[in-house]
């Protein structure tokens, strides 16, 4: 079992499969951002190796994200091969969504549990705005594929950003009435590159549940209260689905954290906010037996940092977004 010096038992797996992305989202990146070339990323097999080195420490849950996981090459074949891994149980995925329509059937059958799509906004011209590349119609095609092919309960995950779609946190909750999903509205987190927007647009939970209430009536508390990983979640009266609120900034969910993260250039990375991270694919290539890479992981877990420090100023600046996977 991978614990840390804090008691935290750590066993949820992030692992970023690419930092490409068909998209560009201005809270994510720049939009000349230049990704690394493909030999430098964890290579399939390299990928499987290090998910039965984190299954053999207690590891159960994989979310596998990017950039966008579903531009990385066989990732059909790669989903089957983490799912079948001895010891994990549940494999989920964060996606744009942009190619799901092709994509969820084939990744259902290959034992894909569930996805988190990336939706800002239901306004397809500020949609655009946001993501400089998208188009809505694709992404609400991949939505509804991914509920017809069982990858639920959907989860629809949107960044909020003054003065790009503060105002659509309604029409996004408003959702929740006819459809079983559970849209959670993300506090937007601070890294290098793009700071400046990402420290001064920052829109709070607590502004968005307001906006919401003020249009569409109380929230009441949904899961008695408890955090839904890391959201807090509400329903509207009668509706179908949840609203989450995920208040990295202003509240942090640190002390219940569970995660670790493998970036796709193969480090294992602490924590999102935190530049600490722990070089694995180079031992691999260079040999290391797999009770050496086991070590180096079990002492990178135990030295996770508690918590991050964006209250202190403290802003991580060694990579992007999509070069971590959120
Ligand atoms: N702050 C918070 N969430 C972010 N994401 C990307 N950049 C940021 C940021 N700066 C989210 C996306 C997506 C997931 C991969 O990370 O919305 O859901
Ligand atoms: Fe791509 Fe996701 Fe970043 Fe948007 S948030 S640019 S979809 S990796």
């Amino acid at each position: 079992m991978a614990i840390d010096r804090f008691g935290r038992n750590i066993h949820y797996l992030r692992i970023s499969l690419t930092d490409h992305c068909n998209l560009r989202c201005i809270y994510c990146m720049p939009e000349d951002q230049v990704f690394r070339p493909n030999a430098e990323l964890m290579q399939d097999e390299e990928i499987l190796l290090f998910v039965r080195l984190f299954a053999s420490l207690g590891f159960d849950k994989i979310r596998l994200t990017g950039g966008e996981p579903t531009v990385r090459a066989h990732v059909v074949d790669l989903v089957r091969g983490i799912a079948q891994t001895e010891g994990i149980r549940t494999v989920t995925m964060t996606t744009n969504s942009v190619l799901l329509s092709k994509l969820a059937r084939p990744l259902a059958e290959a034992g894909l549990k569930r996805v988190n799509v990336s939706l800002d906004t239901l306004n397809p011209l500020k949609f655009k705005r946001l993501t400089r590349w998208g188009k809505l119609e694709d992404v609400w095609a991949g939505i509804l594929a991914a509920e017809e092919a069982g990858l639920t309960p959907i989860k629809l995950n949107a960044v909020v950003v003054r003065g790009y779609n503060e105002d659509d946190v309604v029409d996004l909750a408003r959702l929740t009435l006819d459809h079983a999903w559970q849209v959670r509205f993300i506090e937007m987190m601070p890294f290098a590159g793009i700071t400046d927007l990402q420290t001064t647009h920052v829109v709070t939970a607590e502004e968005i549940k307001e906006r919401i209430e003020d249009s569409l009536g109380d929230l009441e508390i949904a899961h008695g209260g408890e955090l839904d990983g890391e959201a807090r979640v509400y329903r509207l009266p009668n509706a179908k689905g949840e609203i989450g609120f995920i208040s990295s900034v202003t509240q942090p969910f640190c002390a219940s954290c569970t995660r670790a993260r493998l970036t796709a250039d193969g480090r294992l990375r602490l924590c999102l906010l935190r530049e600490k991270e722990v070089d694995l694919l180079t031992p691999l290539r260079a040999g290391a037996s797999l009770d050496e890479l086991r070590t180096l992981i079990l002492d990178g877990i135990w030295n996770k940092p508690w918590g991050h420090g964006l209250a202190d100023g403290v802003i991580p600046l060694n990579r992007v977004m999509n070069q971590i996977g959120g």
